[in-house]
């Protein structure tokens, strides 16, 4: 492998600072906890971290609005503790990723601040204003994103105007018509790649260019928040062509910068519009939206992933995630017990970059707080609780944490699942381990199987190697006829099965291959026919 393109065979960690550890006990997570936590992720297998936004914010959109682009937010340390962080990291082989939020800015930010003085200021059309629509009303009906924030504008008393934003009020739309905009943030990614960053997580890439005349979204488009497709047209706030001359632009960038990658945010409906975000000369790889919106049907994972690699670039590797920040977690989306163990072999065996969100690796449930405890405008609080690292909480922090944990911790919790190997925690370990092994995993081909509704089965090949993966998503036992993969053995040695009782190296039948409900398997079966 070109050493370079390291990011197309390494696992990615998401951490939320706020929930990951909290090193100085006022309840709230930082940069310094993460560093004091880094030789766990080096043990579990991570072979770089995303860090979710860290600057200073006044929490509108809890960090997702800055208020500085080049600066440590006080509650998560200094820039400092950052270089210890990014320093300690790399000296364990740890890549560094951080949130480039590029659509909008905090309310709060200097820019915003210049921008709304008066409609002169330099820096006015650094954001995007228009005169109030019929009526006093919003300029257009375009919908912020979010349900609770209503349309996507907001009137300013201090120049009669309103401004565009795609979330929430407290997070006006940057103008990426305007050059000086572009270069401002070009300073932006300069900043933090001179500090050694590794790379990009580009949130909302495909929001960044609306329609230059701010027409309204036609009628059947009128409701939708997010992205959605019709035959009749294309919305005019998102997913405009133009957007992908940015991405090119910060590509650009990281090309000067060896070693470095983006990885985009595009909660696009549309594969065939998401595959033109990555793998060409804009971001190297984005998430597949899609992989964490399935119901538990092995049919749908097939599909799904299929469709996305038939439509990607040659070579172009989409990312997998189960959960995020924003995504209910997999024990609440599917359930506990064997799924989530099913769900990790799929993640990590697929033909991709995965990408674990903390506390998914322990089987963290979504906790969200009561209602008067809720912070987050979108309800998202409960899968953004602290990472359990213990049964008591204190491993979070001794302080008070600033969302409650939740009850599951008894459980799911690091201390206890370390010590056992038949853990969830430790099938991550072993996953993750097999994965750096194997060749096949890390770059081989992926080929899916016919094997009906309640099995996903593919092979990942590689010269010198064949893998098959076979996961049986139905509640009973079942037995799949694999006699149309060519040069298939009568039997194979497996490698790995979420039941932790089936021993490595045994070997299995594969005429025809019968699985235990809820299992998953990973079985060798040899070099190429
Ligand atoms: C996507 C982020 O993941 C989400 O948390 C945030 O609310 C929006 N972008 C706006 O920045």
């Amino acid at each position: 492998m070109n050493q370079d393109e390291w990011w197309r065979e390494a696992v990615l960690y998401q951490i939320y600072p706020r929930s990951f550890a909290d090193s100085d006990g006022d309840g709230v997570g930082d940069l310094s906890g993460i560093t004091d936590r880094l030789d766990y992720l080096a043990a579990l297998g991570a072979d770089a971290i995303w860090l979710s936004p860290f600057y200073p914010s006044p929490l509108a959109d809890f960090g997702y609005d800055v208020s500085d682009f080049v600066a440590v937010d006080p509650a998560f340390g200094t820039l400092d503790d950052f270089d210890e962080l990014l320093r300690q990291a790399h000296a364990r082989g740890i890549r560094v990723i951080v949130d480039l939020i590029m659509n909008h800015t905090s309310v709060e930010h200097p820019w915003f601040a210049e921008s709304r003085s008066s409609l002169t200021n330099p820096k006015r059309d650094w954001y995007i204003w228009a005169s109030p629509g019929a009526g006093g009303g919003p300029p257009n009906n375009w919908l912020s994103a979010f349900e609770r924030c209503g349309p996507a504008w907001s009137h300013d008393e201090a120049t009669g105007q309103c401004y565009l934003h795609s979330f929430t009020p407290g997070q006006p739309d940057l103008n990426w018509r305007n050059p000086e905009v572009r270069a401002a943030m070009r300073k932006v990614w300069h900043f933090w790649l001179d500090r050694g960053v590794d790379g990009f997580r580009v949130d909302v890439a495909h929001r960044l260019m609306k329609d230059a005349e701010l027409r309204d979204n036609i009628p059947e488009l009128a409701h939708a928040r997010r992205h959605v497709t019709h035959p009749l047209g294309r919305q005019r706030h998102l997913d405009l062509p133009e957007t992908l001359d940015v991405l090119r632009d910060l590509r650009r960038t990281l090309d000067a910068y060896p070693g470095t990658f983006a990885l985009g945010e595009v909660p696009i409906s549309d594969d065939r519009r998401l595959a033109e975000y990555f793998g060409g000369d804009g971001m190297h790889t984005a998430f597949h939206i899609a992989f964490w919106e399935q119901p538990w049907r092995a049919a749908a994972f097939r599909e799904t992933v299929d469709r996305l690699a038939g439509l990607a670039r040659p070579g172009a590797l989409p990312t997998y995630a189960l959960a995020t920040h924003d995504i209910s977690r997999t024990v609440t989306r599917y359930g506990g017990g064997a799924r989530p163990r099913v769900a990790a072999t799929m993640m990590l065996t697929l033909r991709g970059i995965p990408c674990v969100y903390y506390g998914e690796e322990i089987g963290m449930a979504d906790a969200p707080p009561p209602v008067e405890q809720r912070l987050d405008v979108d309800g998202r609080d409960g899968t953004r609780v602290p990472m359990q690292w213990d049964e008591t909480g204190l491993g979070f922090t001794r302080g008070t944490p600033w969302l409650p944990p939740g009850d599951d911790r008894r459980e799911a919790n690091v201390a206890r699942q370390m010590a056992d190997p038949g853990s969830l925690l430790g099938l991550y370990r072993r996953l993750i381990s097999l994965r750096h092994a194997s060749a096949a995993l890390r770059r081989g081909d992926q080929r899916s199987l016919e094997t009906g509704e309640d099995v996903f089965a593919y092979v990942r090949s590689c010269p010198g190697e064949r893998l098959l993966i076979a996961l049986n998503f139905a509640s009973r036992a079942t037995s799949v006829d694999l006699a149309g993969l060519p040069g298939l053995p009568g039997d194979g040695r497996l490698e790995l099965s979420t039941d932790a009782d089936r021993r490595t190296g045994t070997p299995v039948d594969l005429r025809p291959l019968t699985l235990a409900a809820d299992e998953g398997v990973i079985v060798r079966i040899g070099d190429h026919p």
